[in-house]
């Protein structure tokens, strides 16, 4: 599976279905959040799927138990990849969403990486939702090599605040894409960078041979 997640955040349907068709050479998994899901849900994901693709639903559940468990079945009936939840949601939330037969992956929001925070915060909350039984944190790309040693090799540490260069937007916490990857991150999440570029297919095309030649340089020595 490629390392990029698209994140389409768009309102048009038209336009998604386009930023899919120049991407999807680079990009196997494309981000659904309440932005384009409140306009077109059921709509983009059978897209999405039919080209081949998977969807990350990303509507950061947090509710009381019952409700979150509902809607991870609801989510697992779209037939999503992964989708994610809010770890403040606390123990018996984390555990009602994971105890869904068949369901998608389910990843813990740790502290959005628009806030500030520690990394004793994020660590902690990453253990709780680890323990809780989900698959993996999303967290700023600043802590991944502590979850990673905190939490294993296989808690699959997700990571947004992606930033190929220096920029002055709402992202506080950000990294490169190839440092994203040295420190263990197993997807980087990706949004403005590429949908606002001039073409979203060169910008998502220069970041995968970024990240694809860093992953060979870090397994086998600089090539
Ligand atoms: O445009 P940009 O690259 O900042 O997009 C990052 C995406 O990751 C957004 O869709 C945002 O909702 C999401 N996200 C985040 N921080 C989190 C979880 C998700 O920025 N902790």
């Amino acid at each position: 599976m490629k390392k990029i997640i698209l994140a389409l955040d768009i309102y048009d349907l038209a336009k998604a279905q386009k930023l899919i068709d120049e991407t999807a050479d680079f990009v196997d998994i494309y981000k659904v959040g309440p932005i384009l899901f409140l306009q077109d849900g059921k709509e983009i994901i059978k897209t999405i799927k039919e080209r081949g693709k998977e969807v990350f639903l990303d509507l950061k559940f947090h509710d009381i138990p019952a409700t979150v468990s509902r809607s991870v079945e609801s989510a697992r009936d779209l037939g999503v990849y992964s989708l994610t939840v809010h770890s403040s949601g606390g123990e018996e939330m984390l555990k009602a969403a994971v105890s869904v037969q068949n369901r998608p992956k389910i990843w813990a929001v740790t502290v959005l990486t628009s806030q500030i925070a520690s990394p004793n915060e994020v660590i902690k909350r990453a253990k709780l939702s680890q323990s809780c039984g989900t698959d993996g944190v999303i967290a700023s790309p600043l802590e991944i090599e502590l979850i990673k040693k905190g939490c294993g090799k296989n808690f699959e540490a997700i990571t947004p605040g992606i930033r190929p260069a220096k920029t002055d937007d709402d992202q506080k916490r950000t990294a490169t894409p190839q440092a994203a990857i040295k420190d263990g991150a197993d997807f980087i999440v990706i949004g403005r960078p590429i949908i606002e570029a001039e073409s979203p297919r060169k910008a998502a095309e220069i970041i995968y041979r970024d990240i694809s030649l860093s992953y060979i340089n870090d397994k086998y020595g600089h090539i």
